[in-house]
């Protein structure tokens, strides 16, 4: 078996605790790997006016899978006072640097399961007749990660040209007495392209982990030309994959179902924006952040990474009680996309043991508020969740 090179960025608050959690689960698998370590974050932004130093850039252009923790940013004015005395009044414009790493290395897909495991506490549950059904979740959200709403196209007081060229559009006309300083415009723009790649990527996944199948979740009803361009995309390729339904649904529509027959769904696609939302309300139903996995895939790098942040006020906890499943489930995703199956479906396997024996719950799962007596209320560190999984494997 080949050594493989993964660039490990912790980043900040409990990204540190959890990265170095889920390489122990790596090892402890057989998984054999040299992890390459990056600097990225608050301290780097702080100290160098820069939290994606070019050299962390450099190290995932060579080796093309990273492996990221977390990173604090925050508003634009408070980042700017915490930049170190050298560096303040320069110029220096804080950016968050894994949407910069999705720009820069266009890693357009955002793939995010959700599934639920067997006795976990924070399961969706029904209550029919006084019974409660727990259903088995198993959605997978394919969200477009580059353009629409999230792209950055957009201004307050646009410039003449960009004013003159939309007013091309007859219904801009309602607009027309309205100060330029008065208009805030963000655009959503999609390609063809990208529409294609991302419903074909959906359709081979649902091919080959038996998905039976695609929900385009969009608004073309409404947002005609963008939405009505990833559904159209959509129904030129389901006809190559007869064995998998193509549905489409509405993204306020599926909001409501999602607490009706969640179970129904397989895989979801959606734009940037929609495919947030539909994603973290997924995510929601089976366990929330200790559990939101995501990868970032593009044609030439992925990286992979828990959908929580920094979480800040649990860094300093000693010893750490975040739940690492989050992080460790994204290196089941590493896994997969490096060819090693196995070891992906071992290890979650191993945590589906330990959550449905249910002796080792991290606080969230308990549903306890997060503090430093939680260790005395019965769950467990972020340790010891980490050695029930190990022990397992
Ligand atoms: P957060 O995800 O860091 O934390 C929100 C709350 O979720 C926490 O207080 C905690 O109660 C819970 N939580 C998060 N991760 C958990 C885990 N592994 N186990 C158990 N509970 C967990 O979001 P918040 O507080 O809004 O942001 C904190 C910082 O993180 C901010 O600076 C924000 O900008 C950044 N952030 C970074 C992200 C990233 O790196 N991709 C994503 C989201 C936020
Ligand atoms: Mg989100």
């Amino acid at each position: 078996m080949t050594e493989r090179n993964i660039v490990t960025m912790p980043g900040d608050g409990i990204g540190k605790i959890v990265l170095q959690e889920a390489v122990r689960v790596l090892d402890a698998v057989g998984f054999k790997a040299n992890y390459i370590y990056a600097d990225i974050g608050w301290e780097f932004w702080c100290k160098e006016g820069n939290p994606l130093p070019q050299r962390t850039v450099d190290l995932l252009e060579e080796h093309r899978i990273g492996f990221f923790g977390a990173i604090t940013s925050k508003p634009k004015d408070e980042a700017a006072e915490e930049l170190t005395p050298e560096l303040q009044g320069k110029g220096y414009v804080y950016y968050s640097p894994i949407v910069g790493l999705r720009q820069h290395f266009n890693l357009d897909l955002c793939i995010r399961p959700c599934r639920s495991f067997k006795g976990n506490p924070l399961n969706y549950v029904r209550r029919i007749n006084g019974d409660i059904i727990e259903p088995d979740i198993n959605v997978v959200i394919f969200r477009q990660n580059t353009e629409g709403l999230y792209a950055g196209v957009e201004w307050t007081n646009p410039p003449d040209e960009v004013r003159s060229a939309l007013e091309t559009h007859p219904k801009m006309s309602k607009f027309k007495s309205t100060p330029s300083e008065d208009i805030a415009i963000s655009t959503r723009i999609f390609t063809r392209k990208a529409c294609h790649r991302i419903v074909l990527e959906a359709f081979k996944y649902a091919h080959k982990y038996g998905y039976r199948s695609v929900t385009i979740c969009e608004k073309p009803n409404v947002i005609r030309e963008t939405s009505g361009m990833l559904r159209n995309e959509a129904l030129k390729i389901a006809p190559d994959y007869p064995e998998i339904q193509l549905w489409h649904t509405n993204i306020d529509a599926q909001m409501m179902w999602l607490n009706k027959n969640p179970e129904d769904y397989g895989i979801i696609v959606s734009g940037n924006m929609f495919g947030d939302i539909v994603s973290d309300a997924f995510a929601g139903l089976v366990g929330g952040l200790g559990f939101a996995n995501s990868a970032n895939i593009g044609e030439t790098c992925a990286i992979f990474e828990p959908t929580h942040g920094s979480a800040p006020k649990y860094e300093e906890l000693d010893p750490p009680i975040v739940n690492p499943i989050a992080m460790v489930l994204s290196a089941c995703l590493m896994l997969e996309h490096l060819g090693e199956e196995e070891y992906a479906s071992r290890i979650r396997n191993a945590i589906g043991a330990v959550i449905a024996e249910g002796k080792v719950r991290t606080y969230d799962m308990l549903r306890l508020v997060g503090g430093p007596d939680v260790i005395a209320q019965g769950a467990a560190s972020t340790q010891q969740m980490t050695d029930a999984i190990i022990e397992r494997l």
